[in-house]
């Protein structure tokens, strides 16, 4: 009989959903709902939508903990359409037999990239610039206009050297940077023309140093002001990570008392941050919206996959990517 599966809850819609659970049999087979509200189900919503449901299929941005799993006893898989999985308690699933899926790989390089495109922005003064131009205030060519720092033979750190640091190293070659990361095999440095350092060498001797490392609570606010204080006084810091990574009170006073040169964000705490934050506010602390694997490509890729995580879990097989 059609749809008899079970539910299935699917928190917001995303590029090619509709192919993706087409191409799995989800829709002729479970009673999918998808959440077509303005923003992310408040958390109350969401779990009056997830009950009785097979799979849930999340992102982000929504939390699911382990009084979330109680009252939803009938959850096989949670399918995150992420590769952080911060937001779900993942050993409060797996205790319940509950798998969850992830989404890694496919936004390695998005994210790379957009580490890139932050930290060329943040050495070359690209927002500032653009900002002259638009309020009007370019009188014309100057000699010491808004300059930057070179890229080339310049010191880029890497906390957190998994499949997105690799590939910002990769990147960083290309520019002609000497990279240093924390936590890698001797033989993976030699391989990849990385030299491994230990953490307070790494914050030292960065010109950039970029946050790659997953949040647990091994990292919550592992850059603190210890950490900052540790770092070049023109240094620039790139965080693709989680906001919480970084200790958002020590940052507005590192970069408020020029103790470091610069920060760019693509992760903040809180998120989304008000436009009144202390942070928002810095002329030297550009902030965008948690864009990192924010490509047609890469979007399309996890929803790909975390539809087939979703339809794996909820069918009893082995997920492609399980967090847990
Ligand atoms: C991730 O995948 O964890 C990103 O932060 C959101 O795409």
């Amino acid at each position: 009989m059609a749809n008899d599966g079970g539910k299935l809850f699917i928190t917001r819609r995303t590029i090619s959903l509709d192919e993706a659970l087409a191409q799995h049999g989800l829709m002729a087979a479970f009673q999918v709902e998808i959440w077509e509200g303005e923003g992310a189900p408040s958390p109350a919503t969401l779990l009056e939508k997830a009950q009785g449901c097979v799979g849930i299929l999340t992102q982000v941005v929504d939390p699911i903990d382990a009084a979330f799993m109680d009252a939803v006893p009938t959850l096989r898989v949670i399918s995150q359409c992420a590769v952080g999985v911060n937001n779900i308690d993942l050993a409060a699933a797996r205790e319940r037999g509950i798998a969850v899926g992830h989404t890694p790989g496919v936004l390695t390089d998005a994210t790379a990239d957009m580490t890139f495109a932050l930290l060329l922005a943040a050495a070359r003064h690209v927002v500032a610039g653009a900002d002259l131009v638009r309020a009007g205030g370019w009188r014309g060519w100057e000699p010491m206009l808004l300059l930057g720092k070179a890229l080339q033979g310049a010191t880029l750190g890497i906390l957190g050297y998994g499949r997105i640091g690799q590939t910002v190293a990769r990147r960083a070659k290309g520019f002609d940077m000497r990279v240093l990361a924390h936590r890698l095999s001797p033989e993976r440095a030699a391989q990849d023309g990385v030299t491994a350092v230990d953490f307070e060498a790494l914050l030292r001797e960065s010109d950039f140093l970029s946050l790659h490392v997953p949040l647990r609570p091994e990292t919550h606010h592992l850059i603190d002001a210890a950490a900052l204080a540790l770092m070049k006084r023109d240094a620039a810091l790139i965080n693709m990570a989680r906001g919480e990574v970084v200790d958002p009170q020590a940052l507005y006073k590192a970069l408020h008392t020029g103790q470091i040169g610069m920060a760019a964000l693509d992760v903040t705490e809180p998120e989304p941050i008000p436009a009144d934050h202390p942070l928002v506010g810095l002329p030297n602390c550009l902030i965008v919206p948690h864009l990192g694997s924010a490509t047609v490509q890469a979007r399309r890729a996890m929803t790909q996959l975390a539809v087939a995580n979703l339809a794996a879990g909820v069918r009893g097989e082995p997920l492609p990517h399980r967090a847990n």
